[in-house]
């Protein structure tokens, strides 16, 4: 796990072994051990240099380590004595320096780093901070100011940064290592007094004080209720006011307390869901790493929109060519406008020219018989996305991919209509669509795995995280949505007001409430899609009971609200009332207000007082026990991608893990008990009736999230 060598005669070179990173295990932490001690015992040697194999110098900490009780040695003591050593000691970083990994480049007494290395404090982004010295080192190296901002914000920086803070020493285009032992060998003579950073005193700035308040101010707007940024502005703040002895304990204290909170657990999950969402299984048994996906070079955009515009970005910034289609000339010259305008703006953002020659734009399908793939995306229309696929069906070669941005139709349907279901899938993309990073690949029960295969990696491509789905009304999103904005509505009914609900939501962490929400996204489309469904309009019986709909409760609030032409941002007016139409300043409107009391009044309801405990109840727990029922219905394979697909489209906090990891920290059994309070208090609403799987992991004990799947005999089935 570390390998020694003599070099030159009297330089000990030190290669961690321990793939793909060289992280610090238990056995790579022996293995420095070890080899320290026998470089500073062994008197031919009289410099060290630390490298890591394959060149990756070190990516930190072992994480998988971090569930057990702790074994080897511990890294802080570890390090310590590294750099108390009395022989020169030199960082060969080449690929990364990361957490653990650039805390042992900090004790050694020099480093030097491979141009193409990216080094960086990422911890906080797993709920923990550089617990071996790193909050109390890196400030004693490159000042408070610049610390403070790498171990708050976990950002990577390039060697050449590094460089300019003061990081590193050298920055070298050759072998780092070759350069490091040559290094070693001119330092063996100097001392190592300055070099050791424990023992400098901190430069701290006159405005202390200020500085920390305002970083401080900056993280509780950005990351409101996350921990971990705010323990490491405590910790540097320790490593400002204190000698190096009691700022390491103060680390460690912090450490401590970050650690064993619930915020951690769901971060480190969040990690892994992450890396887990994109490792697909179809029913055939066909998987992410057994099916090739295919190249694609161009594809072509139908409907020039909200999302088809921003689909067209995503692509043609990846070096895909893109033919888009409108169905007017005038809306073709705009879309053109827009689309023009965001390449442009994002080139020029990510310091790079605008790859406009790429784009294409026509009014008619016929020029798109030599694409790879096509994403439609026109208006939520049955029959005009049928028409669509079936021209499309004439007019592509018999090759090409046939994909639906649809948010929630039937994709099946959508292959009926081809001479090629096997090669249609929807790829669901979140609005705006070349920010947003989720992507729903929706699989429907004829896609290919090929087709799964290539829609999944063309999402990564675009710099997405792809999960892939099941076909049912919503898929997973949008499926999980609706009982979690009824419960707003109803509570609404019962003596809630919108601002009230979103500041406990945004309290808890999201990054909008519900109804903040609705306004952005527009509240004409889900009053367009009930109108289509028969739950409001001319076509509702008139001898209908006004608060139910095909056998359900139902709240027509929500349409009394798009009656009045209140659509949301777009209007000037919504759920909230803004500045002008577009404005994104949203502030209580007394005519809502108005609006609700009419309601109860009109149907004898008595608003009563809403806590804050209920609204975090009803609307999650319903929003998890439907994350329950797509397990079981097979439309998600694992609790995992519903969670990233929350986090990732839906503004779930990070530091909460997702639906489905709440409803686990929060424990089944209560959970359960909850559901069961609500669903007798409303009998008549279905999404509170606890679902037969959340039953059934209660009965079975409650196993950790990690284990659900086993308990899931339908995993799959509509994947
Ligand atoms: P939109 O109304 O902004 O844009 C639709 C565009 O399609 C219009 O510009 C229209 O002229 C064009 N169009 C209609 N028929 C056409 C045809 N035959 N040929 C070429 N162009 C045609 O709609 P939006 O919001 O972009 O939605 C498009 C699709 O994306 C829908 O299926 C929607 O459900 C889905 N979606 C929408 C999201 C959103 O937040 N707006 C999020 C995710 C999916």
């Amino acid at each position: 796990m570390a390998r020694y060598e003599l070099v030159k005669r009297s330089v000990a070179l030190i290669t961690l072994t321990n793939p793909p990173v060289n992280s610090l295990s238990s056995a790579v932490r022996h293995g420095i051990a070890k080899t320290m001690d026998r470089a500073l015992s062994d008197p031919k040697v009289t410099a060290v240099v630390i490298c890591g194999e394959n060149g990756r110098f070190c990516g930190g900490a072992d994480i998988r380590e971090f569930a057990g009780p702790l074994r080897g040695p511990p890294l802080l003591p570890l390090l310590d004595s590294i750099e108390a050593g009395d022989k020169p000691v030199v960082a060969a970083i080449e690929g990364v320096a990361l957490g653990g990994g650039l805390e042992l480049a900090l004790v050694c007494h020099y480093r030097i780093a491979h141009s193409k290395a990216r080094l960086g404090l990422p911890e906080v982004t797993l709920g923990l901070l550089p617990a071996a010295g790193g909050t109390q080192r890196l400030p004693r190296l490159i000042g408070i100011p610049a610390a403070l901002e790498l171990i708050t914000t976990g950002r990577h920086v390039s060697s050449q940064e590094a460089l300019k803070l003061g990081i590193v020493d050298q920055v070298t285009e050759h072998n780092a290592c070759e350069v490091a032992v040559e290094f070693a060998l001119r330092a063996v003579a100097k001392p190592l007094s300055s070099r050791r950073l424990s023992a400098l005193t901190v430069p701290c700035p006159p405005d202390l004080d200020a500085l920390l308040e305002a970083v401080t101010m900056q993280i509780q707007k950005k990351a409101r209720g996350v921990m971990a940024p705010l323990a490491c502005v405590q910790a540097v703040r320790a490593a400002a006011t204190m000698p190096y002895s009691q700022g390491i304990k103060r680390e460690s204290e912090l450490m401590a307390t970050l650690f064993n909170s619930g915020q951690a657990r769901a971060l480190q999950y969040s990690f892994f869901a992450e890396r887990t969402a994109g490792k697909w299984t179809l029913p055939s048994g066909a998987q992410w790493n057994d099916t090739k996906p295919r190249e694609i070079r161009s594809a072509a955009v139908i409907g020039l929109g909200t999302m088809g515009r921003g689909i067209a970005v995503s692509l043609a910034r990846v070096g895909i060519s893109v033919i888009a289609v409108e169905s007017d000339r005038k809306l073709m010259e705009s879309g053109r406008q827009m689309v023009i305008g965001m390449l442009e703006r994002d080139a020029k953002r990510r310091g790079v020219s605008a790859s406009l020659n790429l784009l294409k734009f026509t009014l008619s399908l016929q020029d798109l018989k030599d694409v790879d793939l096509v994403i439609e995306a026109v208006f939520e229309d049955m029959a005009l996305k049928k028409r669509v696929f079936q021209e499309l069906s004439k007019v592509c070669r018999p090759t090409t991919l046939l994909c639906s941005n649809t948010s929630g139709l039937d994709v099946d349907a959508l292959a009926g209509v081809t001479d090629r279901p096997q090669l249609v899938s929807g790829m669901h993309f979140f609005s705006p669509a070349h920010v947003m990073k989720l992507l729903e690949v929706v699989c429907g029960p004829r896609s290919s795995s090929e087709t799964i295969a290539t829609a999944m990696s063309l999402g990564k491509r675009m710099g997405k995280v792809s999960v892939a789905v099941g076909n049912c009304p919503g898929f997973v999103g949008n499926r999980m949505l609706k009982p979690y904005s009824d419960q707003a509505t109803f509570l609404l009914e019962e003596g809630a007001t919108p601002e009230q609900i979103d500041k406990v939501l945004e309290d808890f962490g999201f990054a909008m409430g519900v109804f903040r929400m609705s306004d952005l996204a527009g509240l004409d489309v889900g009053w367009r899609v009930r109108k289509e469904s028969g739950l409001t309009g001319p076509d509702v019986d008139p001898k209908n009971p006004p608060r139910r709909r095909q056998g359900r409760k139902y709240c027509p609030i929500p349409d009394m609200v798009c009656e009045q032409g209140r659509f949301g941002q777009k209007t000037g007016r919504g759920w909230y009332m803004y500045d002008k139409p577009g404005g994104t300043n949203a502030k209580p409107d007394p005519l809502i207000q108005n609006l609700l009391e009419t309601y109860r009044g009109r149907y004898g309801i008595k608003p009563r007082n809403i806590t804050e405990q209920e609204i975090i109840e009803r609307c999650l727990f319903a929003l998890a026990n439907e994350g329950f029922r797509i397990l079981k219905d097979g439309i998600a394979a694992q609790p995992e991608d519903i969670d990233v697909i929350y986090q990732f489209g839906y503004g779930f906090p990070r530091h909460r893990g997702g639906p489905m990891f709440y409803a686990s920290m929060v424990g089944l059994e209560r959970v359960l008990e909850r559901l069961e309070h609500y669903h007798q208090a409303h009998p008549d609403v279905s999404h509170l009736e606890p679902s037969p799987l959340l039953k059934k992991l209660v009965a079975c004990g409650s196993p950790p999230i990690q284990k659900w799947r086993e308990h899931i005999k339908t995993i799959h089935s509509h994947l």
